[in-house]
C-alpha cells in the first residue's frame, strides 16, 4: 500500500498525498505539493510559486472561466456529457412530468420539496405579491412605444428596489424572504405589462384566483371579458418551459447576480445585473436569433447552402452548442415533445419554421462539422416555435427566459450569502498597456 502523507493547503485544508498535484517550476526547479479536493486545485495555491521574494506570485488564466469553478453549489446538477440536468438532486424529465413551476420555485430557493401546507403558504405568498406599486406602472408608461421589453424589464427590476429600500439590510432573514417572493411574483406582471405596452393596450392587473402561468396568460391577453379563462393545456405548456428554464448553474446571468450580489448590493439590483446578462444574444437573446435563422432560411431546399455558410465560419447555427452540454441538452428534447402539442392548440402545425428546424436538426446531427465539436441542439433551438405559436412577439422571448429564471438567481444569491467563503468578487488581470508614459498636451498630440 502506497505510504500517505498529509499536505496543507493556502486555506489550512489538509490532504492526503495521494490526493495532491505535484508541480515543479522549471525556472526554479521547486517542486511544491498542492491538495487536490472535488477533482479541484485552489487557485490561490499558486501564488506560493515564485521566482524571486518580490515576485508576486504564479496566477491562473481563465478568461471566460471554462475552468475555474467559482463556489460550491448544491442547487443544480449539470453531467454536460450524458446531458443530465438536476436541480436538487431531482431529474428535470421528472419535475417536468410531475411538478409546475411554482414548486421547482420553492425546490430551489428552499432545497426541499415543500409539504402540502407549506406549498399552500408558498402559493398564498407568491399570489398575493404580484401586484406592483401603481409608480412602477407610470415609470412603465414613460417607455417609447417600441421600447425592446427586455430593457424595460431591466429598468423596473432595478427601480423596484427604490420601493423596497428594507431590502438593502440582507442580514435580515424577512427582507431576504420578502425581496425573493416579491421578485418571483412580481415578474410576471412586469414582463406582461411590457408586453402591452409594445402593442399600446391598457395593462392588464393580476388575477389571484388564476395559477401562476395561467395568471400570466390572463395578464398577457385579456381584452373585454370580465374573466379571462386560460387553456389547460397552454398553462402546462407554459409551466414546463418555465421549470426548464428554472436554473442552469453557473451560466452567464446567474454568475452576473453572484458577482454583482457579493458586493452586498440589494437583491433587486443584483437580478438587474443577471438579467443584463440575460439579454445579450449568446445566452437569453439565441431563441429570438434561432427564429430569425429559420425565417432567413426560408425554406428547407436552402438548408445545405445554409449550413454551408456555418461550416465557412460566416454565421452560426443559433440554438446549437453549448458550453457545458457537449451531448442533447436535455431540456431541448423535453421542449422538442411539447412543440407539437401546443401548435396543435394554437393551430400552428402548419408552420414551415417546424419543417424546417427538424430537418436542419437532422441535417446537422449527421454531418462531422458539428459532430466532431459535440454541437447539439440546446434549449432555444425549439423554445421559439413554442412562443411563436402562442403568439409571443420575438422580442418577449428573452422575456419569457427571465420570469422563471429569477428563482434560479435568487435561491443562487441566498446561497452566495450563506457560504462563508463569500467574497466580492475581484478578479486579476494581465496588464498588457504601456507604462509610466509622459503626458502630452493635448495640442502637441
Ligand atoms: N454554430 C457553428 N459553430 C459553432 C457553434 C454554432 N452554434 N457553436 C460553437 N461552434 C464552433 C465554434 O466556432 C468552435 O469551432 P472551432 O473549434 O473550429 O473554432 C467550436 O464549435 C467550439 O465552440 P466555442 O465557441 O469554443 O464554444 P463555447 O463553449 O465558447 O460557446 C456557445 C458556447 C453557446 C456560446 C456557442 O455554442 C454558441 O454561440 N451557440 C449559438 C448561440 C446559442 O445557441 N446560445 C444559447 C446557449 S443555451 C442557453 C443558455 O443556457 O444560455
Amino acid at each position: 500500500m502506497a505510504e500517505e502523507s498529509t499536505q496543507e493547503g493556502a486555506d489550512g485544508s489538509v490532504s492526503t498525498a495521494q490526493e495532491t498535484l505535484s508541480v515543479t517550476d522549471n525556472r526554479t526547479g521547486e517542486t511544491y505539493e498542492m491538495p487536490i479536493s472535488d477533482g479541484t486545485v485552489k487557485a490561490m495555491d499558486f501564488r506560493q510559486i515564485k521566482v524571486s521574494e518580490d515576485d508576486f506570485g504564479l496566477m491562473t488564466y481563465d478568461p471566460a472561466f471554462t475552468n475555474t469553478a467559482s463556489c460550491r453549489s448544491d442547487i443544480t446538477y449539470i453531467d454536460g456529457a450524458a446531458g443530465v440536468l438536476e436541480h436538487r438532486g431531482y431529474a428535470i424529465e421528472q419535475l417536468c412530468e410531475s411538478s409546475n413551476y411554482l414548486e421547482v420555485a420553492y425546490l430551489l430557493v428552499h432545497g426541499e420539496l415543500p409539504k402540502q401546507h407549506e406549498y399552500d403558504f408558498w402559493e398564498y405568498v407568491i399570489t398575493h405579491h404580484t401586484y406592483v406599486h401603481e409608480n412602477i406602472k407610470t415609470t412603465m408608461e414613460g417607455f417609447r412605444y417600441d421600447a425592446h421589453p427586455m430593457s424595460m424589464l431591466l429598468s423596473t427590476v432595478g427601480a423596484l428596489s427604490t420601493f423596497y429600500p428594507g431590502a438593502r439590510d440582507l442580514d435580515d432573514e424577512t427582507e431576504r424572504y420578502m425581496a425573493v417572493a416579491r421578485l418571483i411574483a412580481k415578474m410576471p406582471t412586469l414582463a406582461a405589462f411590457a408586453y402591452r405596452h409594445n402593442l399600446g393596450l391598457p395593462y392588464v392587473y393580476p388575477d389571484n384566483d388564476l395559477s401562476y402561468a395561467g395568471n400570466f396568460l390572463s395578464m398577457l391577453y385579456k381584452m373585454t371579458e370580465v374573466k379571462y379563462e386560460p387553456d389547460p393545456r397552454l398553462e402546462k405548456a407554459l409551466d414546463v418551459l418555465w421549470i426548464l428554464h428554472a436554473d442552469h448553474e453557473q451560466n452567464c446571468s446567474t454568475a452576473a447576480v453572484r458577482a454583482v450580489g457579493s458586493s452586498q448590493v440589494d437583491p433587486y439590483s443584483a437580478v438587474a445585473a443577471g438579467i443584463a446578462a440575460l439579454y445579450g444574444p449568446l445566452h437569453g437573446g439565441a431563441n429570438e436569433a434561432a427564429l430569425a435563422m429559420l425565417d432567413r432560411i426560408g425554406s428547407v431546399d436552402n438548408i445545405g447552402d445554409f449550413l454551408q455558410g456555418v461550416k465557412d465560419g460566416k454565421e452560426k447555427l443559433m440554438g446549437f452548442g453549448h458550453r457545458v452540454y457537449k451531448n442533447y441538452d436535455p431540456r431541448a428534447r423535453i421542449i422538442k415533445k411539447h412543440v407539437d402539442e401546443v401548435l396543435e392548440v394554437t393551430g400552428g402545425l402548419d408552420n414551415p419554421k417546424l419543417e424546417i428546424a427538424t430537418e436542419l436538426e437532422k441535417r446537422a446531427l449527421d454531418d462531422e462539422y458539428f459532430t466532431d465539436r459535440k454541437l447539439y441542439p440546446n434549449v432555444d433551438f425549439y423554445s421559439g416555435l413554442i412562443y411563436e405559436a402562442l403568439k409571443i412577439p420575438t422580442p418577449m422571448f428573452t422575456v419569457m427566459f427571465a420570469i422563471p429564471r429569477t428563482a434560479g438567481w435568487l435561491s443562487q444569491w441566498l446561497e452566495m450569502l450563506g457560504d462563508e467563503e463569500t467574497k466580492i468578487a475581484r478578479p486579476r488581470q494581465i496588464y498588457t498597456g504601456g507604462r509610466e508614459l509622459e503626458y502630452t498636451p493635448i495640442g502637441e498630440r
